[in-house]
């Protein structure tokens, strides 16, 4: 059988689909942004339409590019942007309505109820989450209770919920199979990730019935073939995970201590746990990282939900650079005497602060601040965060602490200037690999190693490859003087 594995990175802005083969060379490409749609404020939604016609746009323009056909490809991993809900119609494959997006807020007032009734510490014991609109399962609650007769129809069976991964699973096997995996199942607030299987208490709380669920599986397992009516010949799906566990995996981060941060739209890094479900004290998340052959690996996960979005709002919003590359060496232009902090909380700040009410804010402004200084403040405020999060993670687990290296992937990583900063606010080594593409990559190995052509972790994880190594040279009395500033700014910005 040939070494080709197809990557479907379903992403928050774009669908890619990436073709490696079996010594992790990409040979061909497709990528398709799609609409962000924003009805109210702190409301995101998806077309589901547009995330299928993307991915399978997607996933052909790869093939061309690669010159193969789907008859070449050994197997299909798909990555998926992480808690994105949606509901569909069994018989038809219809969605009943927009998918509603992890950053999507519209559920604050709900969680702020549930956390004020004292169930936040029954739901972190059993998911390891928080209760914050950024999961999914009070977005199912929303639909269930907003779409018109959508209630009545879950309890009947004839609807089902799915993170991306599980609506893709569905149309790309005509309907045949209902699954997700244990990592995006992690990231419901409906699963216990102890017992490894969806809550019976978690589901009352939020009034969720059983029948709308998919079946939890291994992150390589048998998920059904993609029909041969959209690739023109049947390609067995064999590996699921959400993005940042997919990173995770293409980083090689399989030994307990390892760690990685993927700067996409957000930035989320997660700290390989091994069999230890650790508990934050410092309002991380424990999340799944992978479960392979029935092994659960657990991990700390820090979100932050604004990273490259920074970048895309310092290009599209403001309008200071015309493409993303620009930031790096704008920034590198700004007056170094200058305390410009940004506070990019659009959707509210994540971990470590779970501020849903809180918005963006730019501060230490003066008549000499231009657009340098301003693009200066967003690439630091991504840093700063990072930083904020390694240092939940050093108190939360011991190991931790001392030697960690961060491996770094996503696309702002590209930028010397980022990384050297990182670096120098982590007072840590930051390592950037040589192949960027991690979480396509993971999702590609979690395929191909179920389809038996791809090497076993070890193996992988010695292929992995290191471009440059970040060493923090910034003095510690200028760090610790940053920091306090950047503190400072996030403390104003906090609403509670
Ligand atoms: O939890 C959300 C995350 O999975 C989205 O990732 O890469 O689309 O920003 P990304």
């Amino acid at each position: 059988m040939s070494g080709y594995v197809l990557a479907i990175d379903q992403g928050t802005t774009s669908s890619r689909a990436i073709v490696f083969s079996a010594d992790r060379a990409i040979v061909g490409v497709g990528q398709k942004e799609f609409t962000q749609h924003f009805p109210r404020d702190g409301w995101v939604e998806h077309d589901p339409e547009d995330i299928w016609e993307s991915v399978v746009w997607s996933v052909k323009a790869a093939l061309k590019a690669a010159k193969l056909d789907a008859g070449d490809i050994a197997a299909i991993g798909i990555t998926n942007q992480r808690e994105t809900t949606l509901i569909w119609d069994r018989i038809t494959g219809k969605p009943i309505h927009n998918a509603i997006v992890w950053q999507d807020r519209r559920t604050a007032k709900l969680c702020a109820k549930l956390r004020k009734e004292g169930k936040e510490k029954l739901v972190t014991k059993k998911t390891g989450l928080l209760l914050d609109p950024y999961f999914s399962g009070t977005k199912v609650k929303w639909l269930l209770d907003s779409v018109k007769g959508a209630r009545k129809r879950a309890e009947a069976g004839e609807l089902a919920f799915g993170t991306v991964d599980s609506f893709l699973i569905w149309r790309l096997t005509g309907g045949k199979v209902h699954a997700t995996d244990a990592t995006n199942a992690s990231r419901t607030l409906l699963f216990n990730i102890e017992s490894n299987d969806w809550d019976k208490a978690l589901l009352d709380l939020l009034d969720v019935p059983a029948a709308l669920l998919p079946e939890v599986k291994d992150c390589a397992d048998d998920f059904g073939v993609a029909d041969a009516e959209w690739f023109g010949a049947p390609i067995p799906i064999l590996g699921v995970a959400g993005d940042q566990h997919a990173a995770t995996i293409g980083q090689a981060c399989f030994a307990p201590g390892m760690m990685k941060s993927t700067y996409g739209t957000g930035c989320f890094a997660v700290l390989n746990t091994g069999a230890d479900l650790v508990r934050s004290k410092n309002r991380l998340l424990t999340t799944i990282a992978y479960r392979l052959d029935g092994k659960t690996t657990y991990a700390l996960e820090g979100s932050i939900f604004i990273a490259g979005a920074a970048v895309q709002w310092i290009r599209d919003g403001l309008k200071l650079v015309k493409h993303a590359s620009e930031t790096g060496p704008l920034a590198r232009t700004a007056d170094p005497s200058q305390n410009v902090y940004m506070v990019p909380a659009f959707v509210g700040l994540g971990a470590p602060w779970w501020d849903a009410d809180a918005r963006g804010a730019i501060y230490g402004l003066t008549r000499n601040s231009g657009p340098a200084e301003i693009a200066k403040a967003a690439l630091e405020a991504v840093c700063y965060q990072t930083r904020d999060l390694l240092e939940a993670m050093r108190k939360d687990w011991k190991s931790a602490g001392g030697q960690t290296v961060l491996r770094v992937d996503g696309g702002m990583v590209a930028s010397d200037w980022t990384m050297q900063f990182l670096a120098d606010v982590l007072d840590a080594p930051v390592d950037r690999p040589v192949i960027l593409e991690t979480t396509a990559l993971g999702a590609a190995w979690l395929a191909g190693y179920k389809a038996g052509v791809w090497p076993d972790a070890a193996a992988f994880g010695e292929a992995w490859a290191r471009d440059q190594r970040f060493e923090p040279k910034m003095a510690a009395a200028e760090r610790k003087r940053k920091v306090k500033g950047w503190d400072d700014a996030v403390r104003r910005t906090l609403t509670a």
